[in-house]
């Protein structure tokens, strides 16, 4: 949430370096944005409700300055506004933020008796406050920071000025991410590098606690016991061909057309040759009698497909929760016990809390996260990487469905070490495996959800049905079409619809039915008849060998019939190619949908 860039340098520097790199971390949260420029030791202040494009036609484009801080936000207290944006500034303290200030209630209450008078509804002002106070009672920054640090409860990335050194900017983070560049003549802070990669590809960490200075000298970095630690700058892992559209309309079309490449990298990071170099790849499952897949949003739908694999291939009980409320719920667990964390981001407050709390209890636990580097990967005990790149548009796709894969081979491994995989079975999964980006590409480029997606745009509810790992897909289908159509949608165990939710079926309401399992085929199809005897107009998703024309439907689309552990990983595209058609057809903001933002790190 929120996405930071700041800069230094020793000569004078377009605004438009801040724009640009505010650009690249819109993905963060883009309600209103803002930047803070340092030119000839004066500081003005530029602020808009709106996205960064707003901002940047507002500007004079020979804007320049030496030193800039600038942000674009996500909300949390207080409307988004041209007041409400940052930077926030205090007499001697202008800053900005990319976290939650937890305790900003109280402190406000404090400050106002102490006469100070605040412009914004925000946090981040109220932290402001907090700092300036500290810096007034002890006139010295790192102190500063570090008592104000102290008081401030939540979580933060702040980049900030003082107004006595201008050409300086100050940085601290806790639980939320920020990342140096070191570049020719230039510095730089930001949430994440893709912000600066135009200029330098030079990245150092900044570790919790840890102050990082930026001046025309370079960085300089405070450990808490105020002594300076050297580090090296390193070569970022990201290329600027990933962060550009590539001839694509939107990223999340890039990225829907990336998932064979990136299935086929993450499987061959797992396993060379065959499934038994999951033996070297990851670690014994052995001792596991109990697993808990935890995550938000798409990251769980992925977690409820793990779950059923790992019941029905290595027949040991599992359960997938979502990461808000299983922090909370006092869960029982023992030694026996893998808690699993998946993330794209790996900076979910909500499943960092979650793991967090399992690693203070002593239980044993993995994360699949895609950014390496990210709390959730350094945390857990232990890391299996899914390796599908930087994803940028905020609806994942090529994420998700390597994170199923990542799962799925979790699920054979610890089938294989209970002998519940035979030697035939093994052999025809590592065929599919190597069939499968191939023909998920044709799939991709073949499959037409247009008849679908010219009905449904029309319609105000959806309705999505499947029973088991089909009700997952179903899930993750729903979600995809919600966030980025603005269509509401939901998705039901295709048994449970009428035990209630059936009355919402009139003449015409769509549902789309996923069926892939061949042993729940009838069943799926009487519940379909339940709802289209009732008015409602039927699509069918449905796997090739399994489908008969004797089936009624208003459109059909067949998916590939695969080996059922990866079955999921390919049924999951005709979702995510419809979400993305009707968002298209309704001239939606596909990438960024209202409200939303990519890495969500507040409760
Ligand atoms: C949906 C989506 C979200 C995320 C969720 C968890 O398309 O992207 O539902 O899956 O916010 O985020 P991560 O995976 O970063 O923990």
């Amino acid at each position: 949430m929120c996405g930071i860039i700041g800069f230094v340098s020793s000569e004078n520097t377009k605004a438009a370096v801040l724009i640009e790199g505010l650009k690249k971390l819109e993905y963060r949260g883009y309600d209103s944005c803002g930047i803070a420029l340092v030119h000839n030791q004066e500081m003005a202040l530029y602020k808009t409700k709106g996205k960064v494009k707003v901002l940047e036609d507002k500007l004079d484009k020979s804007l320049e300055g030496t030193s800039g801080l600038a942000h674009t936000r996500w909300a949390t207290h207080g409307e988004p506004n041209d007041v409400n944006a940052h930077p926030h500034q205090i007499e001697r303290v202008t800053l900005v933020h990319n976290g939650i200030i937890e305790n900003s209630h109280e402190l406000r209450k404090f400050y106002e008796m102490q006469g100070v008078t605040f412009k914004t509804e925000t946090d981040t002002e109220v932290a402001c406050a907090v700092l300036n106070d500290c810096m007034n009672k002890t006139n010295n920054k790192i102190e500063a920071i570090q008592k104000a640090c102290t008081i401030l409860k939540g979580s933060y990335a702040f980049g900030i000025f003082f107004d006595d050194e201008l050409d300086k900017i100050y940085a601290i983070r806790k639980d939320s991410p920020l990342l140096l560049g070191e570049g020719k003549n230039i510095v730089f802070l930001a949430s994440d590098c893709s912000a600066f990669l135009e200029t330098t590809n030079r990245v150092l960490e900044l570790n919790e606690n840890e102050i990082a200075i930026l001046d025309v000298t370079g960085i300089t970095i405070i450990d808490e016991e105020g002594n300076e630690v050297k580090r090296e700058s390193k070569e970022a892992t990201l290329s600027l061909e990933e962060i550009q559209k590539d001839g694509y309309d939107t990223f999340l079309m890039k990225e829907i057309h990336e998932e064979p490449m990136v299935i086929k990298k993450t499987f061959h990071h797992y396993m060379k040759k065959s499934l038994n170099d999951l033996n070297e790849t990851m670690p014994s499952l052995k001792k596991y009698k109990r697993f808990i897949f935890v995550g938000c949003g798409s990251a769980y739908h992925a977690g409820m497909i793990a779950k059923t694999l790992m019941e029905q291939k290595a027949r040991v009980i599992s359960s997938t929760e979502l990461a808000s409320e299983f922090r909370y719920s006092n869960p029982i667990l023992d030694d026996d016990t893998a808690v699993v964390f998946i993330s794209q981001s790996g900076e979910t407050a909500d499943t960092l809390a979650a793991l967090r709390m399992c690693n203070e209890k002593g239980i044993d636990t993995f994360a699949i996260v895609n950014v390496l580097g990210s709390s959730l990967a350094k945390e857990a005990k232990v890391f299996l990487p899914t390796l599908a790149g930087k994803e940028i548009s905020v609806a994942t796709t090529k994420a998700y469905c390597s994170q199923v894969a990542v799962l799925s081979l979790l699920c054979l491994k610890k089938a294989m070490e209970e002998n519940k995989l035979s030697r035939e079975e093994k052999l025809a999964i590592e065929n599919e495996i190597e069939r499968l980006p191939l023909l998920m590409k044709k799939y991709i480029n073949q499959t037409s959800v247009e008849k679908i997606a010219d009905t449904i745009q029309h319609h105000n509810h959806v309705f999505f049905l499947g029973r088991g790992l089909d009700y997952a897909l179903s899930l993750e289908g729903s979600l995809k079409l919600k966030e980025i159509s603005y269509i509401h949608s939901e998705a039901y165990a295709a048994g449970e619809l009428k035990h209630g939710t059936i009355s919402l079926i009139e003449k015409d309401t769509p549902v789309i039915t996923c069926i892939t399992n061949p042993d729940l085929v009838l069943k799926s199809i009487s519940n379909t008849k339940e709802v289209e005897t009732r008015g409602a107009k039927v699509f069918l998703l449905i796997r090739e060998d399994l489908y008969s024309n004797l089936m009624d439907a208003s459109a059909v689309i067949l998916l590939p019939k695969v080996h059922d552990v990866l079955q999921g990983i390919v049924s999951i595209l005709p979702y995510q190619l419809l979400a993305y058609t009707v968002a298209k057809k309704l001239g939606c903001d596909i990438d960024q949908p209202r409200n939303l933002a990519k890495s969500v790190t507040v409760e």
